[in-house]
């Protein structure tokens, strides 16, 4: 097996390259004056089990190239397999038509993956689990819930906890962790009552005195997670605090979070942390890399993945 790392996230594929104990193979990624992206792998990899790490994370397109890039030159080096291990995949978001005249560039990213010439994509916590038929090739999506479940066991223990979707759309994420920690169910159901009034946010299941565990994929203005937060507060919540899984946190975000009634926002390391990020009292990382390193594993000794949940 070969492990490469691209420029998004090199602290967690160095965790992983540790956990597997498997050296990360190096590549010479650089850029032209006029910023074409160059990659040559440096050690040899004809018939190899290559796998290639890259979060597609800010600068999305950026690193998207660097990855087409890198999985054309594995591949005319002659690699026998090679596994893109995307543990954030940038555009999940645009997965479907929003109105006329508009892509679904989540579809375009997939087919530019698998043109490059990728084999098999490893990835963590889609956006929706329907992502995984825009690929034609195998794809594993790992749900986080082995990383998440056991601290929210020790750190609530003696509480009553109540886990709340954020949004409709999360609800079966919210739900299947619900179920692992015998918790009760909270959905936040976002309105606008009329037009130019501003979105009024129901809170559907009984919260009042509980613990309140907010449970998302992703994280990018913190809006949602904050308005959330907030109206979990009003509503007689003891404590709220969030556990998502790619923490995105564009713009203001940390601010946002530092400034809101959340308790702490726990993310994972699928997204290198910026130093903003690092430096917050109120965020803190959990690392994947156990659990990317062991599916990396299984897939390269053709074992199950699914055994691993
Ligand atoms: C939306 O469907 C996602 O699951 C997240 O709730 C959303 O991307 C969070 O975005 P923001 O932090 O900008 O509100």
């Amino acid at each position: 097996m070969k492990l490469i790392a691209g420029n998004a996230n090199k602290p967690l594929a160095e965790a992983v390259s540790a956990y597997l104990n498997v050296p990360l193979t190096q590549a010479n990624i650089k850029r032209f004056s006029d910023m074409e992206m160059f990659v040559e792998i440096m050690e040899n990899v004809r018939g190899e089990d290559v796998f290639f790490i890259q979060p597609t994370s800010y600068p999305a397109n950026d690193h998207l190239m660097e990855l087409l890039i890198a999985v054309d030159a594995l591949k005319r080096g002659s690699a026998r397999r090679i596994t893109t291990v995307l543990p954030y995949f940038g555009y999940a978001r645009q997965d479907r038509k929003t109105g006329g005249r508009t892509p679904i560039s989540a579809k375009l990213v997939a087919n530019l993956i698998t043109a490059a010439g990728a084999d098999r994509v490893l990835t963590m916590e889609l956006h929706a689990g329907q992502i995984q038929g825009f690929f034609d090739i195998p794809l594993d999506n790992l749900i986080v819930a082995p990383v998440f479940v056991p601290q929210i066991q020790q750190r609530f223990n003696d509480e009553k906890v109540c886990i709340v979707s954020p949004d409709v759309g999360g609800v079966v994420r919210a739900r299947a962790l619900a179920k692992r920690l015998d918790a009760d169910l909270a959905i936040i159901d976002k309105r606008r009552e009329s037009a130019g009034v501003s979105e009024v946010m129901h809170v559907i299941g009984e919260i009042a005195g509980k613990v309140c565990i907010l449970v998302d994929d992703i994280v990018d203005s913190g809006g949602t997670l904050c308005n959330a937060a907030a109206a979990l507060k009003e509503k007689g919540a003891k404590e709220v605090h969030a556990y998502v899984v790619h923490g995105v946190l564009s713009g203001q975000a940390v601010e946002r979070v530092e400034n809101s009634p959340l308790e702490k926002l726990v993310i994972t390391d699928s997204i290198a942390a910026t130093e903003e990020i690092a430096a917050s009292a109120k965020i803190e990382q959990l690392s994947v890399a156990a659990l990317m390193g062991e599916a990396i594993l299984r897939i390269s000794e053709e074992r199950s993945i699914s055994a691993l949940f």
